[in-house]
């Protein structure tokens, strides 16, 4: 399959670099494939004609949504948007990469996919909006994910080790639970389903769950690294976007289509620090 990836220079992108090594890969950097311009979309997608589009890219600092909403709107809205049409127009399938934060977070079993969703953030909401331009385009694939790291790229597991590398102090929340879920995983379990051809919308996540105290804590424990860490509430650490307490996804739906790739989340750490480079 030839494959064209948006978001070349974020962790997912990486990932699926890293393992998609038997497709023709296509990652465009951000000055070609910049999402804000539909003029460039077009460009880039009729130059191509992919078979498949897997869209990584989008305005993913959920904090600086709220204060920058028109910017993630057309990132992770509009732009899915244009993407739909050009990958209807060259019949390519669609990969769009969504979120656990679509939900309230107010669930007290894993959601399932047709749960109502109620985003609180700007981030959420214009995900979701992204998820419905996405299906827009008759060959579509919605996946939702949470809590996304590996290796490399910018996330919670770097943050945490670069802050215990530095001796600093590390309080963190113990009232938000969700599923820590590697890049190489979701991208082992997205190649299958673009080669199967799976349409829809699929949770895909990490098996487990934790917060993200329970999170860091197995880091330290992982990487035998001895922190000074302690619990806090979501109330002692206020943010300017709300996060749902609870967003733990079911992949029921998904483990029915095809082969189950998403390992439980203390596996793919200990894959992750064992193995920091997956090839
Ligand atoms: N990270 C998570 O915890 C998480 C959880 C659930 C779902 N997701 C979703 O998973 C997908 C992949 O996320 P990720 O963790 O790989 O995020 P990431 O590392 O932040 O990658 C996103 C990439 O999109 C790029 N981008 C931003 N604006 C762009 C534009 N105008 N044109 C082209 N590219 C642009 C970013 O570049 P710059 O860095 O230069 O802006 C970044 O490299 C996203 O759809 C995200 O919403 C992520």
């Amino acid at each position: 399959m030839r494959v064209l990836v948006t978001g070349a220079s974020g962790q997912l992108a990486h990932a699926i670099r890293l393992v998609w090594t038997d497709h023709e890969l296509i990652l465009p950097e951000e000055s070609v494939l910049d999402l804000s311009k539909e003029e460039a979309i077009h460009s880039v997608v009729s130059s191509v004609r992919p078979d498949v589009v897997v869209n990584c890219g989008a305005f993913t600092q959920v904090d600086r949504c709220e204060s920058e909403p028109e910017l993630a709107q057309k990132i992770n809205a509009t732009a899915v948007g244009w993407l739909a049409e050009a990958c209807e127009a060259q019949k390519s399938m669609l990969i769009q990469i969504s979120t656990d934060y679509v939900f309230d977070g107010t669930g007290t079993r894993p959601y399932r996919e047709d749960d109502p969703t109620n985003p609180v953030s700007v981030y959420g909401r214009t995900k979701l909006e992204g998820e419905r331009q996405a299906a827009r385009c008759t060959r579509h694939l919605i996946a939702r994910t949470s809590w996304l790291y590996d290796a490399w790229g910018k996330n919670f597991l770097n943050t945490m080790l670069n802050a215990a590398a530095q001796g600093r102090a590390l309080r963190v929340v113990d009232d938000q639970r969700g599923a820590p879920t590697t890049c190489r995983a979701l991208a082992r379990q997205l190649k299958v389903a673009a080669e199967q051809g799976w349409q829809g919308l699929v949770h895909t996540t990490c098996a487990g769950e934790t917060t993200w105290h329970g999170f860091a804590k197995a880091i330290f424990e992982g990487k035998g690294i001895t922190a000074d860490l302690r619990p806090c509430t979501t109330a002692d650490y206020p943010t300017p976007a709300r996060r749902p307490a609870y967003s733990v996804l079911d992949g029921a739906h998904r483990r029915a289509l095809g082969p189950d790739l998403m390992p439980d989340w203390r596996d793919a750490l200990q894959d992750v620090i064992d193995h920091p480079d997956p090839v």
